[in-house]
This record gives structure tokens, C-alpha cells and sequence, in this order.
């Protein structure tokens, strides 16, 4: 018996067309092309993502297929994202993986665009000895569209510990670099300028103190308070306080997510800790994560690659439902909300 599958993924639930292949956990490849189309708007436009999605997915597969040095005929199974996410954008995704599965005659996975954030730590690559988290693990899943702490039994069996009230965490990041005038996604931006400033020079709120749950739409709405009444006196201030007004407001940020992180892991006694999503890219969520390890927490930090979008994710979800014969038909419509079980 073959006990390899070649899984190949698609993932297109926002502005990223990509698609990855694994055998089994390990990645042969993953090719993702990000879309420059919506900078220069502040944020997403669907519409243009649901078309830049049509003209990249053929040559990103290729690109997959050719990296991973296999041919179509060898892929065993498709999975794809069929939500949460953009309905234009999943529809293609969606529509592709249908089209591939019916002209190779194998099967098709749905995937779930979370899961596949929190099981990103199930992947390894061929020159890599596996180091995976055991179950029951936390991960806090931080990205444009959520910010949830999750209690993680199996790759099959998550438990929502706590989410966001009201914006996530990329959210957080993204509506402050607009006020602050960068181009989006913010997230990268802030954090880049944060290095160079005084984290310590400002404070802004820390909503909903004590408690489990996360909320950033107050501390945004203390930057743009703050902002408002500085510029009233110095018209210049942002300008001039670029460095440390990033820095203050991205440390406020990563401390409430370890503040609600180790109220977690103290409640549901669990100290095994995992980051996903694109916010965990950022640079001082991961120092300040990894710092954890010296209080007795054991943390998994993902390779920036695995932050963000990508379909190395979607795969090895996929994998783990090809196991117990998860497959979908070709009803499978996307939905663009869902709250994680
Ligand atoms: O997981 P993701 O690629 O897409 C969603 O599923 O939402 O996350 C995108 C989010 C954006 O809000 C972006 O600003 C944020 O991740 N992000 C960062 C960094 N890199 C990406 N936020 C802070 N620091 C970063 N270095
Ligand atoms: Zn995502």
C-alpha cells in the first residue's frame, strides 16, 4: 500500500492566489502571488481581488507543479478553502478545485481557512526533522479577520477559549497605519518603524482588562484621539514622532494579546502555545512570545512564510481529512463567516 498522499491545496479567501503541494506533512512546494492591486486603496476591494485571483491561479499552479517536480496525474487529492473569506474569491478557488477534481476523476476537501491557520504547525519541510505541538494545545490565531485563542484537541476537534468583541488584531494594526497614512496592509509598516522607536513614550487604552475576550476598536479610537488632539498643537506631529507613536501602539497591542494569552493558559491549565496568522509575523509578537519559554510556557513560533495566506496550510489540512475520508461534493458552496467549533 502506498502510505503516501500528494495533497495539492488552493487558497484564495482574500487578496493571496495560492497553491502548495505536500506529501503527507511534508511541503514540496508553495507558490503564493500576492496582490499589489488593492495598496493603493487602503484595503481590499473584492471585486479586483475575485479577477486578480482568475488571471494568477493557472500559472501559480504550474509554478507549484513544476517546483515540487510532479505532474498532475500524481496529485491524489484537492483541497481548498471554502470559507470564511470573500465570496468572489472563494468562488474561484472553489470553482478551480471543482474543475481540477472532476477532470482527474479524485477526490475534493474543503478546508476551513482557520483550521488551516491553527494546523500550519503541522508542516514540515523534506530537510527537516518534525517538531510538532502536542494536543490539547492553545494557539492564538491573530490575522486581518480574527484574533481568537483556541483550545486545540485534535487536527479534527477546536474549542473556541476566546475571541475579539469587535476588530481583530490585523484590523488593529491596519486601521492605525491608515490614520497614520501608510499604504495597507499596515501591519508590516508599523512594525518596521517600531524598531527604530521608543515603545515606553505613549500609552493608549487596553480595553476590556481582566477578561478572556479581546477588543482593539477602542485603543484605535485612543490613537485617533491622541492624533487629533496633537496635531492641534503641532500640525507636524506625526511626522515627527513617527518612530515611537508605531512603537508605543504596537507594544500596547502585544500586551494585551500575552495578557490574554497567559489568562487563557491559566484557566484551562494548558502551556503549550501556538501563533498563527498573519499578525504573528510581526517581529515583537514573536520576541515576546518566545520570551514566554522562560516562565515555563513551551511556544511555537511559525516560520513567516506559514503567517500569511498561503495554501501549505490548506494542503496539510487537507491531509489530515483525507485520513478519515472527509471529502466534499461538488455541491460545496462557500460561505464567507464562520465562527470557529
Ligand atoms: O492571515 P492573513 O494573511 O490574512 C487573513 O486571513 O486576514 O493576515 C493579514 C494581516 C493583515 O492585517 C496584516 O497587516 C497583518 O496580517 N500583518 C502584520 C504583519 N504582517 C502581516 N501585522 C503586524 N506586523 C506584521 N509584521
Ligand atoms: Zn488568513
Amino acid at each position: 500500500m502506498n502510505t503516501k498522499v500528494t495533497i495539492l491545496g488552493i487558497e484564495s479567501s482574500c487578496d493571496d492566489t495560492s497553491v502548495a503541494i505536500v506529501e503527507n506533512q511534508t511541503l514540496l512546494s508553495s507558490v503564493i502571488a500576492s496582490q499589489e492591486v488593492h495598496r493603493k486603496y487602503g484595503g481590499v476591494i473584492p471585486e479586483l481581488a475575485s479577477r486578480s485571483h482568475q488571471i494568477n491561479i493557472i500559472p501559480v499552479l504550474n509554478e507549484a507543479l513544476s517546483l515540487a517536480g510532479k505532474k498532475m496525474s500524481e496529485i491524489q487529492a484537492i483541497a481548498f478553502t471554502l470559507g470564511p473569506g470573500l465570496l468572489g474569491s472563494l468562488m474561484v478557488g472553489t470553482s478551480f478545485a471543482k474543475g481540477l477534481s472532476l477532470a482527474l476523476d479524485i477526490p475534493l476537501i474543503e478546508v476551513n481557512h482557520l483550521h488551516g491557520h491553527v494546523l500550519s504547525h503541522f508542516l514540515s519541510e523534506p530537510d527537516e526533522i518534525p517538531n510538532y505541538p502536542e494536543f490539547p494545545h492553545l494557539c492564538l490565531l491573530i490575522s486581518g479577520g480574527h484574533t481568537q485563542v483556541l483550545k486545540v484537541h485534535s487536527p479534527y476537534s477546536f474549542e473556541l477559549v476566546s475571541t475579539t468583541i469587535d476588530d481583530a488584531a490585523g484590523e488593529a494594526f491596519d486601521k492605525a497605519a491608515k490614520l497614520l497614512g501608510f499604504d495597507y496592509p499596515g501591519g508590516p509598516v508599523i512594525d518596521a518603524y517600531a524598531q527604530q522607536g521608543n515603545p515606553f513614550r505613549f500609552d493608549f487604552a487596553k480595553p476590556l482588562k481582566n477578561e478572556l475576550n479581546f477588543s482593539f476598536s477602542g485603543l484605535k479610537t485612543s490613537l485617533l484621539y491622541f492624533l487629533k488632539d496633537n496635531i492641534k498643537n503641532n500640525p507636524a506631529f506625526i511626522q515627527e514622532n513617527i518612530y515611537d507613536i508605531c512603537a508605543s501602539y504596537q507594544r500596547t497591542i502585544v500586551e494585551i494579546l500575552t495578557e490574554k494569552v497567559i489568562l487563557a493558559a491559566d484557566k484551562t491549565k494548558i502551556y503549550t502555545i501556538t501563533l498563527s496568522g498573519g499578525v504573528s509575523a510581526n517581529s515583537e509578537i514573536r520576541k515576546k512570545f518566545s520570551d514566554l519559554t522562560s516562565q515555563g510556557f513551551k511556544v511555537f513560533i511559525p516560520k513567516i512564510k506559514f503567517t500569511t495566506d498561503n495554501a501549505a496550510m490548506i494542503a496539510v489540512a487537507g491531509y489530515f481529512k483525507y485520513l478519515k475520508n472527509e471529502f466534499c461534493g461538488l455541491n460545496a458552496s462557500p460561505y464567507a463567516k464562520f465562527t470557529i467549533r
